[in-house]
Order: structure tokens, then C-alpha cells, then sequence
């Protein structure tokens, strides 16, 4: 069964998904952006864990409980910093956080994940390119066999919500 894909618009905070992936930076120690919003929402528990990590790659996901947030667990995905293009490898660190944290919920076998717009926010990966990388990389993984039902793209301005609503109707 394939899952369900999404677009909300709002606060990932509010969603009542098993877990909420937040686009943290290498130190997984907060931040500002989704990043600080989960944390006030989660409470300072979160971060506590967040130290007993050692920090995470750029490309890389980790997992934590989600604490007083409505969702189970927060996966942080350190997406990469936009140099302008050159480089090719932003293109495969951001889809390898997409990738990290859906097989993260292979592993903790859960049903439902909701993403923000990783990277395109203070890290200024250009966001029709970026929203493109996200759903070829989800519709992708999906194709193999998952336990999910439900993947949600959570768009915090309305900017963001009609490129990730092109796009998804743009691939039908
Ligand atoms: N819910 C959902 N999406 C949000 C929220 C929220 N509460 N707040 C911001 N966003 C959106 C932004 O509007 C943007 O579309 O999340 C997307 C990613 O933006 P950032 O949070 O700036 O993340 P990113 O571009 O990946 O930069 C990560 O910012 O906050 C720091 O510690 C973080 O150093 C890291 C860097």
C-alpha cells in the first residue's frame, strides 16, 4: 500500500503525526527557524537528548523522543548550507536527509512522518529546486516496502505550499 502525501499549512509543532522531522544544523543544540520552534514546543527534555548525541552530518537524520510535542519522536535532519550550486553535492545531501529519516521509520516501524522545506529556509537552497529534491525522493523511497501511511509536507508560508502543491500535481 502506497502512503498518502500531504501538504499542510501551518506549524509542524501542531501536527499529530509518530514523528516530526526538524532541520537542525550539525550541532543538533537548537537554533532558530523549525528548529526553535520544536524545541520551545518539545520543552527542554529535547535538548538534553539532543546533547547526549554527539552532534549529526550534514545529510544524516537522528531520532529522539518528542516529548511535550503531539507527536511520538522528532527525527533532526541536518540538511546542507546552499553555496550556490557548484557544488553538486547539495542536491544529494538534501535528498540523503529525506532518505535518513524515511528509513528511520523503517527502523522504528512507524506510520505517518511530516517534513518541513528542509534547507530552504536560513541554509538558502533555492526552493522550486529543493521542493523538487523532497518529492522525487519520498515518492522514490515509497515505491519499496514501508509500514507508512502518511507523509506530510508541512509549508510555514503560502509561498512554499503552492510550489509543493505544483510540483505534486505537476508529477501525477
Ligand atoms: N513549522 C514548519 N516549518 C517552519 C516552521 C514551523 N514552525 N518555522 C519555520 N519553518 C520553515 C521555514 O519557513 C522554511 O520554509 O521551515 C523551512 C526551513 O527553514 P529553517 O527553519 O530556516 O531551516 P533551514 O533552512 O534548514 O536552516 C537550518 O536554521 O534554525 C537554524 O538550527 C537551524 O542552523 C539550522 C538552520
Amino acid at each position: 500500500m502506497i502512503a498518502r502525501i500531504e501538504t499542510h499549512r501551518g506549524s509542524i509543532t501542531d501536527l499529530n503525526v509518530d514523528a516530526i522531522v526538524n532541520a537542525a544544523n550539525a550541532s543538533l543544540l537548537g537554533g532558530g527557524g523549525v528548529d526553535g520552534a520544536i524545541h520551545r514546543a518539545a520543552g527542554p527534555e529535547l535538548l538534553e537528548e539532543c546533547r547526549t548525541l554527539g552532534g549529526c552530518a550534514t545529510g544524516d537524520a537522528k531520532i529522539t523522543k518528542g516529548y511535550h510535542l503531539k507527536a511520538k519522536f522528532v527525527i533532526h535532519a541536518v540538511g546542507p548550507v546552499w553555496q550556490g550550486g557548484g557544488d553538486l553535492g547539495e542536491a544529494e545531501l538534501l535528498a540523503s536527509c529525506y532518505r535518513r529519516s524515511l528509513e528511520l521509520t523503517r527502523e522504528y516501524k512507524l506510520k505517518s512522518i511530516a517534513f518541513p522545506a528542509i534547507s530552504t529556509g536560513v541554509y538558502g537552497y533555492p526552493l522550486e529546486e529543493a521542493t523538487r529534491i523532497a518529492i522525487d525522493t519520498v515518492r522514490n523511497w515509497l515505491i519499496g516496502s514501508t509500514a507508512l501511511e502518511r507523509v506530510v509536507f508541512v509549508c510555514f508560508d503560502e509561498r512554499t505550499l503552492s510550489t509543493y502543491e505544483r510540483l505534486l500535481r505537476d508529477h501525477d
